[in-house]
């Protein structure tokens, strides 16, 4: 047979990757999870938005939300850059309109929010300024999360971004922080003993060593979604489930509720719903509500977060080791 290796390399680029697992929707799954999104257009008691997705712009949203029902607000908005989300486009503006437009939807979150909540805030460098100045007007400023995605366009003429921002801000001085359910396992590299020869504060693990560190301000444990892995979804700014992960651990407890304003594909929820929280969140695109929609059932079912195993996080390339803590804990069992 002749191969032409033009035509055989585009076909195989039309050809979904074998490994693929991003999440898609069927006309029948759309129909289906459509008709459970809500609208509002009157103002609502609590019950009505707990464990629901708004499907609304947010701005016509926000008079009818309940008082004071929040525990934790995390916000992914879009990033001051022009963007496609689906059919809609967010259009890159001047600074000083970016924090306008932060403001005008922030200042009126607040009358949702518990006293003791805690507020992130996700900006790329370029904006982060401008949430640090529109959220300490706000909030009491807690912290700056630098994320190290990994994954960047490389530039010709300036560094490569591969950074993100998450801002921590609180409602009050009383807040959740559950430390020690976000530590993260990293290798040992100087594996010292004290004078009986027991390993000085690691742990060996199928004979590999590691450490559970308290988390620091840099995330460089956490990659972006991409097609293998089974949260993937073709939302072009999807948050990692790991990330939510360490953030609702961290600053909520179970049963609370984690509110998302910026749903996109749902990742708060989905993450929310698996750590045992409560969820509610708004997204204008319906095809993304519907994404969220079928996460949430599959996390009926399927609990894990990939890189959160064991009540640890672990480091970057290290799923081999993962998996072997996992089917000894099995085996022991
Ligand atoms: C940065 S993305 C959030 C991604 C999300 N964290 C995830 O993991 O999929 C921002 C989302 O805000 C939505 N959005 C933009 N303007 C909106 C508005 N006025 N009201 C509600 N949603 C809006 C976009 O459609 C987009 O999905």
């Amino acid at each position: 047979m002749k191969i032409n290796p033009i035509c055989s390399k585009v076909e195989m680029m039309k050809k979904p990757a074998k490994l693929n697992r991003t999440i898609k929707l069927s006309k029948e799954e759309i129909e289906n999870y459509r008709s459970r999104l809500i609208r509002l257009n009157e103002p609502v008691k609590i019950n009505a938005v707990v464990n629901k997705i708004i499907n609304q712009d947010l701005l016509n949203v926000i008079d009818f939300l309940p008082e004071d029902f929040v525990d934790l607000l995390f916000i992914d908005p879009p990033y001051n850059l022009t963007k496609k989300f689906n059919e809609r486009f967010f259009k890159k503006m001047d600074l000083r309109d970016y924090e306008i437009w932060l403001d005008s939807w922030l200042s009126k979150l607040r009358k949702i929010l518990k006293r003791n909540s805690s507020i992130y805030i996700c900006g790329d460098w370029k904006s982060s300024s401008s949430i640090f100045k529109v959220g300490s007007e706000y909030f009491k400023v807690r912290n700056r999360i630098t994320w190290e995605r990994e994954k960047g366009r490389g530039a010709k003429s300036n560094w490569k971004n591969c950074t993100e921002d998450i801002w921590f801000f609180t409602n009050s001085e009383t807040y959740t922080f559950n430390v020690n359910e976000v530590k993260l396992r990293r290798r040992v590299i100087a594996p010292y003993k004290d004078e009986l020869r027991n390993p000085k504060d690691w742990q060996m693990e199928d004979g590999a060593k590691f450490r559970d560190t308290s988390p620091s301000n840099i995330w460089n444990d956490i990659s972006v979604p991409f097609w293998s892995m089974p949260e993937n979804t073709e939302h072009p700014t999807q948050k990692p489930e790991k990330l939510l992960a360490k953030i609702i651990l961290a600053s909520s407890n179970k049963g609370d509720v984690v509110f998302d304003p910026f749903l996109g594909s749902g990742t708060t929820a989905v993450v929310a719903k698996k750590l045992g929280r409560k969820f509610a969140g708004v997204e204008i695109d319906e095809h993304y509500c519907c994404l969220a929609e079928k996460r949430l059932v599959q996390a009926e079912i399927d609990k894990r977060i990939q890189g959160y195993e064991d009540g640890v996080f672990w480091e970057r390339n290290t799923l081999i080791e993962q998996v072997k803590s996992q089917s000894s804990k099995v085996k022991q069992k």
